[in-house]
C-alpha cells in the first residue's frame, strides 16, 4: 500500500538528544563535565526513558519535562556532578534548544516536496515540541506535532500510536513511522506501522516479538523508502 503519512519521533530521531551535555561541556569552566559528558548523557537518556516507561504500566503518568529532570538528577548523582546547581540549570536550558540532526531538514523538504504528510509524534510536553522545532527552524515542513500529552500516558502504548489516524484519516499501513528508538520503532511495528528504525550508534536490535521494517544509519533515505 501507498505510504502518505510520514511521522517521526522527536528526540534522539530528530533532534541530538546528546547535543545538550556536549555543548554544556565545551564552555569555559565545565572541566568536570568535560570528561564525563558522554556517561551523563546515556545515563540521563537511559533514565528519562525507564521513566517513561514506569509510569505508563504504574498508571502514575506526569508529563515528559518531569521525566527529563528526574532522569537528569539521577544522572548528575551517579557521575558525581551534582554538585553544581549552574551546570543542571545549563543542561535543563539546552534541552529546550537541541540541534537536529544535519540530513533532518533536507529530508522533510523533500517529503513535502512529494506531497506527503509530516508529523511529530513524540513523548514530548507540547511547549517542550514547540521549543525544539523551533530552534532547529524545521516548523515549515510538518504538518503537526502530536505529543502524547493528548492521552496522557507514553509510548509504546497503542492509544498513542492511534493518534495518527485520528490526525490524518490514513490507516496504519499508509503510515512510515521513523524512530531512532528500536523499542518505539518495534512497538509502532506491532501496531501495523511500516517502520524505519535509525541505528545511528549501531546497536543490537531490541529483543521485542516486533521487528522495524527497515534498519537504516541516518534520515537521508527516508524520501526513498517513503516513495510518494
Ligand atoms: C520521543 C522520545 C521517545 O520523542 O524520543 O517520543
Amino acid at each position: 500500500m501507498t505510504i502518505t503519512t510520514c511521522i517521526f519521533d522527536a528526540y534522539g530521531t530528530l533532534f541530538d538528544v546528546s547535543a545538550a551535555a556536549r555543548e554544556a561541556a565545551a564552555e569555559p569552566g565545565r572541566d568536570a563535565l568535560a570528561q564525563k559528558w558522554l556517561e551523563l548523557a546515556n545515563a540521563w537518556r537511559l533514565k528519562q526513558l525507564q521513566y517513561t516507561w514506569l509510569r505508563a504500566i504504574t498508571d502514575a503518568h506526569t508529563d515528559f519535562w518531569d521525566v527529563t529532570r528526574d532522569g537528569l538528577d539521577w544522572a548528575l548523582e551517579a557521575t558525581g556532578l551534582n554538585g553544581d546547581p549552574d551546570l543542571r540549570e545549563r543542561l535543563l536550558q539546552l534541552y529546550w534548544e537541541l540541534s537536529a540532526y544535519p540530513e533532518v531538514p533536507n529530508m522533510l523538504a523533500a517529503l513535502k516536496q512529494r506531497g506527503l504528510n509530516t508529523a511529530i509524534l513524540s513523548n514530548g510536553s507540547p511547549d517542550m515540541l514547540d521549543g525544539a522545532v523551533q530552534s532547529a527552524g524545521i516548523g515549515a515542513f510538518l504538518d503537526d506535532v502530536l505529543s502524547v500529552e493528548d492521552v496522557g500516558i507514553f509510548k509504546p502504548a497503542r492509544v498513542v500510536y492511534d493518534m495518527v489516524g485520528a490526525r490524518f484519516g490514513c490507516t496504519p499501513e499508509q503510515v512510515l513511522f521513523v524512530s531512532s528508538n528500536g523499542w518505539d520503532a518495534a512497538g509502532a511495528a506491532g501496531y501495523g506501522f511500516v517502520t524505519a528504525w535509525v541505528n545511528r550508534a549501531g546497536e543490537p536490535m531490541d529483543r521485542l516479538p516486533w521487528k522495524p521494517g527497515h534498519v537504516l544509519n541516518d534520515l537521508t533515505t527516508i524520501p526513498d523508502i517513503a516513495g510518494g
